[in-house]
């Protein structure tokens, strides 16, 4: 048996700006996907997901090209591509194996869930088939399945996911890994409602495809923002990093992509003491961040709870993608 193991993420600044070509700022966090991969019935591929309550056999010769006969087993065909493609690079045909996805990740709310298992999934079958993945290949190869989920992705979900820590993400660039900080302290607010992150990457799309003025304006604002954001947490000048997270919230609300329920989050936070807080990820409902000292965390999460939100508090997670040794713990 093989458990690949990948953590979530949260961006501090720079989502939807990033699909346009700038730059953004990442961290991987300690909420984790595991997937397990065990030898299955000859010239079968089962693939499951207990949270999900759907499980699905494919004969392995056909799992390029069976296609998803029920609403019920929709949810797995991204995993099914993903598989298809991992035998594919193996040269495996008629190999059985099981393949069992569980998360802590809360799906569509912009923690990268589906990222995440992405690469669990990819990392634990890669080793499973005796691969030698280095994380490179590793996302590569996710990659296929951020790209059926999310249409066009900037690659900052998986790439995080990846490699874990603190990462300044630009398309077309090799992400820089900054040396992670943990005295950094985040705390994540859940709306509790989920939301397509394709719809919403595609309706900002648009504006941009037409040459919208004032969001061009607001995507190179947003640039900028982002790399004196890079030089904040290099300094570890919390203070401003968290000011300019606020101010990333403000340009995200201008572009459409927050809620009342978000922004409600965002103002508990800020008044329970944060250093900064915004929606993360792409918006529309999902999650907020807020930034803290770490003896302040209970009093922000406290906040969140008490204005409709659940909280997480969360760790940076340094390893990113591993296969795990403990294989009994999510831990
Ligand atoms: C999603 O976590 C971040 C977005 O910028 C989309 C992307 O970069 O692929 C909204």
């Amino acid at each position: 048996m093989i458990v690949g193991q990948a953590p979530a993420k949260v961006i501090l600044t720079g989502e939807h700006f990033v699909v346009h070509g700038q730059p953004a700022l990442a961290a991987a966090v300690n909420l984790y996907s595991k997937a397990t991969v065990r030898p299955g019935v000859y010239g079968i591929v089962q693939i499951s997901s207990p949270e999900l309550g759907v499980k699905r056999s494919y004969p392995t010769r056909l799992i390029n090209t069976v296609p998803s006969s029920t609403h019920d087993d929709s949810a797995l065909e991204p995993l099914r591509l993903l598989v298809g493609k991992v035998l594919e690079e193996a040269g495996e045909t008629d190999i059985g194996l099981d393949l069992e996805i569980i998360s802590q990740i809360p799906v569509g709310v912009g923690l990268g869930s589906s990222a995440s298992t992405a690469v669990s999934t990819t990392a634990a079958l890669a080793e499973f088939l005796n691969l030698h993945f280095e994380k490179n290949d590793i996302l590569k190869i996710a990659s296929v399945q951020e790209k059926h989920v999310h249409k066009k992705p900037s690659g900052i979900d998986a790439s995080t996911i990846t490699y874990g820590g603190v990462l300044c993400f630009r398309v077309g660039e090799q992400p820089i890994r900054l040396q992670s900080n943990d005295q950094m302290s985040i705390v994540i607010g859940n709306t509790g409602s989920s939301r397509s992150t394709g719809v919403l990457v595609t309706n900002v799309s648009k504006r941009v495809a037409v040459g919208d003025k004032e969001l061009t304006r607001i995507n190179e604002s947003a640039g900028n923002l982002t790399l004196q954001a890079v030089q904040a947490y290099k300094e570890r000048d919390f203070d401003r990093l968290g000011q300019l997270m606020c101010a990333n919230h403000e340009l995200l609300m201008q572009i459409g992509v927050s809620t009342t329920e978000l922004d409600t989050l965002v103002e508990a936070a800020m008044s329970a003491g944060a250093f900064g807080a915004k929606l993360t990820g792409a918006g529309g409902g999902g999650c907020m961040i807020a930034l803290s000292r770490p003896e302040d965390r209970t009093r922000i999460a406290d906040a969140i709870s008490s204005n409709g939100g659940s909280a997480y508090l969360v760790e940076l997670d340094t390893l990113g993608v591993r296969i795990c040794e403990d294989q009994t713990d999510m831990h």
